[in-house]
């Protein structure tokens, strides 16, 4: 950025009363006395009559539609796709939140923001997770009424889940199921419980965050109201 507005955003002045400051040969970038209209990156040194001007980061927010075949990780030890190869490449350290598989699809957010990344992950808060799931065939009453009333995975009760069924012909059935934990495979390890495999598996909202329009593999900064609102979830 400008370094007049670097030296505003810093809080020490106006924008005005900074230019000034510059005019005066008063800053510094990297221990040399800049000009009106010279450019700041993040990491520079930048000076005003010898001490230190910075500006606090300011926390980054994206989302992707994440596709099937990369692992949501920073660094894969297997060296197979991570989910921050398909990141734009000029972007601050933002890290996943939370976790999708290697097979499945949709919604992930990156952020910089611990706080919110805490608060979305932390099973207390419990953030309703919506997938649309496709498996072969019918399912019968009695599997959908285990799924919405919670199954035994790794000896604890899931939290009432909603299932709903929105297309159903003798080939497959497509289903939103939203749930409120995040425990490792829950969707798919849920329909094993009942002796059915996920064909299919595509997060579709987070709270009532959607993707948008948003194409497979695209990644798009989040808008200030979606970030407010994840904020307030
Ligand atoms: N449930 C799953 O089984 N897999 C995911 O990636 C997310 C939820």
């Amino acid at each position: 950025m400008r370094v007049n507005k670097y030296l505003a955003d810093s809080g020490i002045a106006s924008r005005r009363a900074c230019d000034k400051l510059i005019e005066e040969g008063r800053v510094k970038i990297n221990g040399k006395i800049c000009k009106l209209g010279a450019e700041v990156e993040l990491d520079d040194v930048v000076e005003v009559d010898g001490v230190l001007v910075s500006i606090k980061k300011k926390n980054e927010y994206y989302i992707m539609n994440k596709p099937k075949g990369y692992v949501t990780t920073v660094k894969d030890d297997k060296g197979r796709k991570t989910v921050m190869d398909l990141l734009p490449p000029k972007i601050g350290r933002v890290y996943p939140i939370g976790r999708l598989d290697y097979d499945t699809e949709g919604l992930l957010l990156f952020t910089s923001d611990g706080d919110l990344a805490n608060r979305l992950t932390h099973p207390r808060h419990e953030i309703p997770k919506t997938y649309l799931v496709k498996i072969d065939g019918k399912i019968s009453e009695n599997a959908l009424a285990k799924l919405r009333n919670g199954v035994i995975l790794d000896g604890v009760k899931t939290n009432k889940a909603n299932v709903k069924v929105i297309d159903s012909t003798q080939n497959f059935t497509k289903l939103h199921v939203t749930i409120t934990e995040g425990k490792n495979r829950q969707v798919r390890r849920m329909f094993e419980s009942v002796n059915i495999e996920v064909q299919f598996l595509k997060r579709i909202k987070i709270g009532d965050l959607t993707l948008h329009g948003l194409d497979r593999g695209e990644v798009r900064k989040l808008t200030k109201e979606e970030i407010e609102y994840l904020k307030n979830l």
